[in-house]
């Protein structure tokens, strides 16, 4: 039984592959550059992207279950290749909803309809935010200074690790199909926190100022372009962000159990995030 594991490049796919291999299963890992997928040598990479549907066909070859991302733009064309699949564990996003005003929720909802529509035995993983989004301070925790423009705002974020741990659960254990799973770290905190937890782990001292709304807009644009998964414009989705954040404000946001209740252990805090990624930030 070979499981594809596309987005190769991704944080939480790349987790999943290794998560995939320790435990001896098959794994094929697609990506839109296979030479950039920092993957254990040996491991079987395809060069596959959802732009090009007609990629798929080699990259499902011998596959009976898949991981993919939500880039409705391309998944159609996956999906109707996909069609003879046991399993497609969809990375969607918490409250997935296709008639929501939010883009971001919106986009994810259509995606996971159009997984539905396929007719393929589904399970759908619904992250809140990412620690990974944390990614984008590396320059400015090294230079001591994090600028957020809701330096107050909360958000329960959620390591890639447990998101891959819960999608392995799910492609390689029973039980699973037509669940959708909402999954947050196991603490809601502000910017301002995660920010002193990241300098901690970090050794450096890190101050956090507010930052000027057209500047945060333009350096999350920049971050979503090159990212690149063509679902929604990325100015709705960089608006989208912002609301998002600006309704946080000294507000909480509701953790789930739903890591402990897959995995049996509960999801690991922000704190072990930061010191899993001290070299990011040295
Ligand atoms: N970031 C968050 O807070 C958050 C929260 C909830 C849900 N999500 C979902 O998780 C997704 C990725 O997480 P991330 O934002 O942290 O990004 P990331 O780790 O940088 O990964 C982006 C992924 O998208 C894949 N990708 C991009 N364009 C593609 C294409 N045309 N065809 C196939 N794969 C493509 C990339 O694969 P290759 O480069 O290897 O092809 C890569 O695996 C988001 O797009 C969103 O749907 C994110």
């Amino acid at each position: 039984m070979t499981i594809l594991v596309s987005g190769a490049r991704g944080n939480v796919a790349r987790a999943l592959v290794r998560l995939l291999l320790e435990n001896d299963h098959e794994v094929r890992a697609a990506g839109r550059d296979p030479r950039a997928t920092r993957l254990p040598a040996g491991v079987d990479v395809v060069a596959a992207d959802l732009a090009h549907p007609e990629g798929w066909d080699v990259a499902l070859d011998g596959v009976t279950k898949a991981f993919v991302y939500a880039g409705t733009a391309g998944l159609d064309g996956f999906l109707s290749r996909a069609s003879g699949l046991a399993q497609v564990v969809l990375l969607s996003a918490l409250g997935a909803d296709p008639t929501s005003d939010d883009a971001i929720t919106r986009a994810h909802g259509e995606a996971e309809e159009a997984v539905r529509a396929a007719g393929i035995p589904w399970t759908f993983l619904r992250p809140g935010g990412f620690a990974t989004n944390r990614l984008m301070w590396a320059d400015a925790v090294r230079a001591g200074v994090v600028r957020d423009p809701f330096p107050d705002s909360h958000s329960a974020l959620v390591h890639e690790a447990d998101i891959a741990e819960v999608a392995a659960c799910a492609l390689t254990a029973s039980g699973h199909l037509g669940a959708a799973y909402a999954l947050t770290g196991p603490e809601s905190l502000t910017v301002r926190r995660q920010a002193a937890l990241v300098g901690q782990a970090a050794r450096r001292p890190v101050r956090v100022e507010a930052q000027d709304l057209d500047d945060y807009r333009r350096e999350l644009t920049a971050v979503l372009e090159a990212r690149g998964l063509g679902r929604v414009g990325s100015a709705e989705v960089v608006e989208a962000r912002i609301r998002r954040l600006a309704a946080l404000v000294d507000r909480p946001q509701p953790t789930t159990e739903t890591v402990r209740e897959i995995t049996g252990h509960a999801a690991r805090g922000f704190a072990e995030w930061a010191a899993d990624h001290v070299r990011d930030f040295a």
